[in-house]
Formats: C-alpha cells, structure tokens, sequence
C-alpha cells in the first residue's frame, strides 16, 4: 500500500502489547512516532526499538496536562489512545473500586488525553483513534461478566461519538477500534489474533480512515461494529 505522507503520531500504553507492536511498525513505514509509558521498564522498551518515548500516566490529570505542555509545539497528525486495562470478574466478584478504576483509566484517561492535545490536532486537522473492545459493544450481545472492562469500553465508546460531534467542524475525526482478541498480555496465549497480525490491520486504519469514518465504530479488518 503507498503511504500517502508522513505522519506524526503519538500513541499511548506503548511499552508493550499492541501498542508497541503499532508503534514499530508505522515507524517502520516511515512515519515519526512518539510511544509513551508509565514507567521506566516500558520508557527503555520504546528507546531500545529506535522509538522516541514520553512518559504518561493516562489516570493521572497532571500527568497527562505535562505531556500536552512538553509536546504544545510539536507536530500531531494521529493520536492512538491505546492504553488500557482489563479485569475479567463474576458479578458476584466485581467491586466498586474496580469499577471506578477501570472507567478512570479506559473511559475517563482516553478523553483527557484527546482534550490535552487538542491544540496540535486542530493545526493539522488531525484524527483520533481509541482502541476500544466489542466486549463493549451492547449491539453485539453482551455474554455476561466482566462488568468493569464492558462498562469501560462502553462509556469510551460514547466519548468517542461524542468527540466525533463536537469536532467534525474542526475536521478533526474520533474513531473506536476493536483490536480483535489478540495475543498480548491482556488478550492471553490462546487468543486467535497474533500482535503482529492485529497492528498489521490497525496501520491500514490509522493511515487510511479519517473524516470519513468519524464516530464510527470499527472492527481491526475495518468492517463496521454494532454499538
Ligand atoms: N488484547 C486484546 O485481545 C484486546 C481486545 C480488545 C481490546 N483491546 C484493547 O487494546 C488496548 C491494548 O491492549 P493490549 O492487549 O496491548 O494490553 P496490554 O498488553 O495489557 O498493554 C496495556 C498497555 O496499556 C498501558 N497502561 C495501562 N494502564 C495505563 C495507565 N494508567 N497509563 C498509561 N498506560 C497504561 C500498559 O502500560 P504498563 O506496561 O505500564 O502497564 C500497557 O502498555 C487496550 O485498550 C485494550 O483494552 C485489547
């Protein structure tokens, strides 16, 4: 596929998992791209595979405020909210601290993030894209349990369409991508998707979706998803 121009892009969570897989291969294509990590472990990750790393907790608001400072004048085509955490609990077993923990970091962390860097996205007219799960999908027919990370995914589903309203007159675009189940940390061994196969997809996406797409709700292969 020819890449149409050289993007830059920031991509969040990506000391390891999908978003370090995402990360190598756009700056394998060329592109000049930012990964962040919460701590030093995934900061070295990123430099040790050629890769310009900042650091950034998604649930920490003056973390994310020092970020936007640090990069105000640099360059933002595509931001990837990549960073997010899973909890695979009964019912019975779910508490309000996970609740609470996984919405801050998977719903609330996604919009502080887009919102701190608004100001490079409007220069460039840019797009964001959120890596969400159809385990936060109500259409797709939810099989029970995981309420956090369901809850979550559902509630970042919403902030996405909610960015994509607010900020097509920008030409700024707010799009959700389910990464498929994938084989990372969080997506386990016995997942079906390889990470090279599932970042292999999302480059595709984040170089070719833009206004277009905006407020929809995608698959990793670019097929639409029920909300
Ligand atoms: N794998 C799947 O099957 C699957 C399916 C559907 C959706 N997704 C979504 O895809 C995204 C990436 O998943 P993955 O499988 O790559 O997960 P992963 O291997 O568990 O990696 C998660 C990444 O998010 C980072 N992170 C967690 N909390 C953070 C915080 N507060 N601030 C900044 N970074 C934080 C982690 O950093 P640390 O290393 O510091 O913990 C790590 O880099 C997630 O949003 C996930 O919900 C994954």
């Amino acid at each position: 596929m020819q890449t149409p121009k050289t993007l830059d892009i920031l991509i969040t969570g990506a000391g390891r998992g999908i978003g370090l897989e995402l990360a190598r291969q756009l700056a394998a294509r060329g592109h000049r791209v930012v990964g962040t990590a919460r701590d030093a472990r995934g900061l070295d990750t990123l430099r040790a595979a050629g890769l310009t790393a900042e650091t950034l907790d998604v649930q920490s608001d003056a973390s994310v405020a020092a970020l936007a400072e640090r990069r105000a004048d640099a360059p933002l085509d595509v931001l990837v909210n990549n960073a997010g955490v899973g909890a695979w609990t009964s019912l019975d077993a779910t508490t309000s601290a996970e609740l609470l923990q996984l919405f801050d970091v998977n719903a609330v962390g996604p919009l502080r993030v887009s919102r701190a860097m608004l100001g490079p996205l409007r220069r460039s007219r840019g797009r964001m894209f959120h890596l969400t799960s159809k385990m936060g999908s109500i259409g797709d027919g939810p099989s029970g349990g995981s309420y956090a990370y369901r809850m979550s995914k559902a509630a970042l589903n919403m902030a996405s369409a909610n960015l994509a309203a607010d900020l097509r007159g920008a030409g700024i675009a707010s799009i959700v991508l389910h990464p498929g189940w994938v084989q990372t940390d969080m997506g386990g061994r016995g997942a079906p998707l390889g990470v090279e196969a599932c970042a292999a997809a999302l480059v595709t996406l984040v170089e070719t979706r833009g206004l277009e797409s905006t407020g929809q709700f995608l698959n990793y292969d670019g097929r639409p998803i029920p909300w």
